[in-house]
Parts: structure tokens; sequence; C-alpha cells
């Protein structure tokens, strides 16, 4: 969708582009990519080769970038350990979602990640899990040098959750019957927890009160959301090239995402029968047949709909957080998450 035509007909700004974005938080990610060289080291020589593998391919490097941003945005610009520390749980953050990636790779039997092989493709399953616990466990490792119990309750509370989610997503695995209500349970626990530690994060290091924490925990989580929907469109409308990662993985997971949801429920009755086989089966020779379905549906448009829905919600829990260039991103980072094209 053109972008000009989604944005509503009022006089708000254009919001911050992410190249705008990323230049205000280059000085704070350089550190935290030091940092995370520094400490992704093991002398054991597998763990170098997988980490720096998968942590050189880059990545967007989002919600590291997320609690950095909000950090500058609520605390004091001159208090130079608050930099410390929110450089320190950015790489924490990181290092967790690297280890969910190493992990979901080997459950989805993904082959491409960040435009290259996937590390099971290389290595194969059992090193990508064992690296995958080792990234975890260091992550662990640095956050406890914080030695604040708060931080330590937040990150074991998200740890946990992001594992229960994709235990949940399992349970959903070649069900047709999922809905969009158990697509939202799923997706709550499985990415935006991350994005709300990441957000709660850098607003407790900043030293705000409890409003404010739980603010920016809510534009976290919905960004998450947002981001999420957003991913599972791509799943169906992008292409390998761009992306970085193969096409139709959900459905040859049998992963009923969002837009199949969606399509199953507008489908004809001999269309619905094509959909619920496909998703039973993980069915790739069935793509053309549900991009059929998920365009008739109208399902593609209506995912990115409700991925605005959770991206207005985002920018609605920064209101009264008054305004400054670190704001202006925040708000910029809800419109990048539903128009990103990787
Ligand atoms: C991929 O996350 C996993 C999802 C939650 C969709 P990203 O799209 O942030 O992955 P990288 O870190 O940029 O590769
Ligand atoms: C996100 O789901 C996985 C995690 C939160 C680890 P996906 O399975 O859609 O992520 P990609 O598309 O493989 O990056
Ligand atoms: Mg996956
Ligand atoms: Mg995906």
């Amino acid at each position: 969708m053109d972008p000009a035509l989604a944005r509503p007909a009022t006089n708000a700004p254009a919001p911050m582009p992410l190249p705008a974005i990323q230049a205000l938080a280059r000085s704070d990610m350089a550190a935290v990519d030091v940092l995370i060289r520094r400490r992704l080291a093991s002398d054991v020589v597998l763990i170098n080769q997988v980490a720096e593998y998968i942590i050189g391919a880059g990545g967007k490097r989002l919600r590291p970038m997320l609690l950095l941003l909000v950090a500058r945005a609520l605390g004091r610009d001159t208090d130079p350990a608050l930099a410390g520390h929110a450089q320190q749980l950015a790489a924490v953050i990181e290092f967790i979602h690297t280890a969910t990636l190493l992990h979901d790779d080997v459950v989805d039997e993904s082959d491409l990640r960040r435009g290259r092989r996937t590390a099971n493709a290389v290595w194969g399953n059992a090193a990508s899990v064992l690296v995958g616990d080792f990234l975890y466990s260091r992550s662990f490792q640095l956050m406890v040098e914080l030695e604040r119990m708060e931080v330590m309750r937040i990150l074991a509370d998200t740890t946990n959750a992001i594992a229960e989610g994709e235990v949940l997503q399992l349970l959903h695995v070649r069900n047709p019957d999922t809905d969009e209500a158990a697509y939202l349970r799923v997706i709550e626990r499985k990415t935006a927890v991350l994005f709300a530690a990441a957000t709660r994060l850098g607003a407790l290091l900043a030293g705000s009160d409890v409003a404010t924490c739980d603010a920016l925990h809510a534009y976290g989580l919905n960004l998450g959301f947002a981001f999420q929907i957003a991913d599972d469109v791509l799943d169906y409308a992008s292409d390998a090239q761009t992306l970085g990662k193969n096409l139709g993985d959900d459905l040859a997971e049998g992963k009923a995402t969002l837009p199949l949801i969606h399509a199953m429920a507008q489908a004809d009755a001999a269309t619905l029968a094509t959909l619920r086989r496909a998703i039973e089966h993980g069915d790739t020779t069935a793509l053309p047949e549900v991009l059929a379905a998920i365009r008739q549906g109208g399902s593609l448009d209506y995912s990115r709909r409700r991925a605005g829905d959770y991206a207005r919600l985002a920018e609605d829990a920064l209101d009264g957080l008054g305004d400054s260039p670190w704001l202006q991103a925040l708000r910029g980072l809800t419109r990048y998450a539903i128009d990103r094209e990787f």
C-alpha cells in the first residue's frame, strides 16, 4: 500500500524515517556492537563460529535500538552510568533474540536467515540448539552484572513467556481451526513480550515512575504485535532476496498465521477445504491456491489493517510524554514496523 494513502488526513507531522532514527541511535548502537562481539567470546571454537556467523549477518537490531531510544527519551542525557547500563541490557536483549532465532529456525526447519543459510542448515540442529542455549545463558551472565533484582525479574519472566509462546505455537501447528484469538495469544508471547521488555527496561533504567514504565511497556507490546503481524504478511508478500528469509515458510510448517486465518473465514466451501488441507499437511505445493485465496479474501490488507491498529495503540501509549527527537524516533518506529519491506 502507498504509505501516503494509509496516512490519516490530519496535520500530524510525517513520521521520522528509519535512517534518521538509526542516525540518532548510531553511537549507542556502535557501543552495543562492540559489547556484543566482546561478550560473545568462548574458548569453545564451535560456539564462536556459530555465534559469529549469525550475529555477523547483522539483522535489524531493532529491539536493542528500542531500549536505547527509550532510555535516551526518558533519562538525563548526561548520565554516563545510564548509557553504560542501557548498552549492556541492549546487548542482553539482542542475545536473547538471537538465541530464539537459532531455536526457531530448527523448529521451523528454515534454511535461509538474514540472507544466509541458517546455522542449522550449515552445522545441523544440535549445534544450533546448543549455541542458542549458550547465548541465552550468556545473556543471563550479562544481566546479573547490573545487580538489579527488578531487571532480572523482567528478563526471567520474558524468556519464560517466549518459551511458552513457542510451545503454544507448536500446539497449533497443522491445526486449521486456529483462530485469530489463538494466533494473537501466540504472537504476544513469542514476539511482543520481548519488545515490551526492551522498552520497559529502557524506562526503568532512566528512573521513570511506575506509570511511565507501564506506558513504555504498552508501547513495546503493541509494537511487537504490529511487527509480528507485518512479518506474517511478508511471509506471503515479499521475495526471498529482499526478506533474507524464504517465503512460504509459515505454510510449509503448517502455521496458520493471520493472512491464512482471515482467508479461511472468507473462503467458499471448496477453497476452505483446500486451505485446511494445506495447513494439515504443511503443503507448499498448494501455495499458488493459498495465495489466490489470500488475494481473493483481501486478507493481506486485512492483516495490514490489524497491524496498523496495534501500531496506533503503540503510538497512543506515548501520549503525554512530551516531545523530543527521541520520542519522535519512537513514534516513527510504529510506522516502520508495519511499512517495512524486510
Ligand atoms: C525475526 O525478527 C523474528 C520475528 C519476531 C518476526 P527480526 O525481523 O527483528 O529479525 P532480525 O534480527 O532483523 O534478523
Ligand atoms: C518469530 O516467528 C519467531 C520468534 C519470535 C523467535 P517466525 O517464525 O515468523 O520468525 P521468522 O519469520 O522465522 O523470522
Ligand atoms: Mg521461523
Ligand atoms: Mg516469519
